[in-house]
């Protein structure tokens, strides 16, 4: 099995490298024999945008960063947002009792991309566990009662309506219950964000995200 496939937009860290310098286990067959490769090249860019969730649940705050954001419906005037969270996550337990998220698109304009930076670096880097992650952040108190990161472009808050739990993360999906554009300025993208976070971060990122999949691999019941 390939233990060192791309994952959570890592493709969009090196867009202009080839294929093969991306993929390196990509010769590599999945589970059922599924052609990794292609896989991959299906996925690459999907979903390019990532996003801050935050929530609260008992009084506890925190967040993390993925790029599961999504709609999560089609009615015009009754939004729906969906995120997928991993169950290692602490933030995935917080949103699963909690009911109640804000999710936060991050700007890139040159005022804005400093702190956008910072929010990765302090939500997405380490769990939120032991320590409070939301007081290094600039915050206000939503609707939700879920953290608002001032520093963000734009947000919305989401109250669960659904979840489906896969073994190894939930999908959620809720009602958009208030949104808020914060900035001006364009949205943040993975590859950027990846470009300015910079290699020691990405690499202490990826050594630090293993035992997250460890973890998925054995929910799924795959070690
Ligand atoms: C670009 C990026 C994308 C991520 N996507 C997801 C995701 O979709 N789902 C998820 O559960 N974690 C995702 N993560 C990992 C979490 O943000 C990270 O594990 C975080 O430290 C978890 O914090 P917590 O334990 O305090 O909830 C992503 C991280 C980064 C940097």
């Amino acid at each position: 099995m390939a233990r060192d496939l791309p994952r959570y937009g890592v493709t969009d860290r090196s867009r202009k490298a080839p294929m093969t310098e991306r993929f390196p286990m990509a010769d590599e067959q999945g589970t059922g024999g599924v052609d990794l490769r292609a896989y991959a090249f299906t996925m690459a860019g999907l979903r390019p945008i990532p996003v801050a969730v935050t929530t609260v649940h008992g009084g506890r705050t925190n967040g993390l960063i993925s790029l599961s954001g999504g709609p999560g419906g089609i009615i015009p005037e009754a939004p729906r947002a969906t995120v997928s969270i991993t169950k290692y996550n602490f933030s995935h337990d917080l949103i699963l009792h909690g009911g109640v998220f804000a999710m936060h698109v991050l700007g890139n304009a040159p005022e804005l991309i400093d702190a956008s930076l910072d929010i990765i670096r302090t939500l997405g880097g380490r769990t939120g566990r032991d320590v409070d992650k939301m007081s290094a952040l600039h915050t206000k108190s939503g609707v939700t009662g879920s953290p608002i990161l001032l520093d963000a472009l734009t947000y919305v808050e989401v109250r669960v309506t659904g979840s489906l739990d896969n073994e190894e993360n939930t999908i959620f999906v809720g009602d958009v219950v208030a949104a808020e554009k914060l900035h001006s300025g364009g949205r943040l993208d993975i590859g950027e964000a990846w470009t300015k976070l910079g290699k020691d971060w990405t690499d202490a990122y990826d050594r630090n995200h293993e035992p997250q999949i460890e973890h998925s691999r054995r929910m799924r019941g795959l070690a």
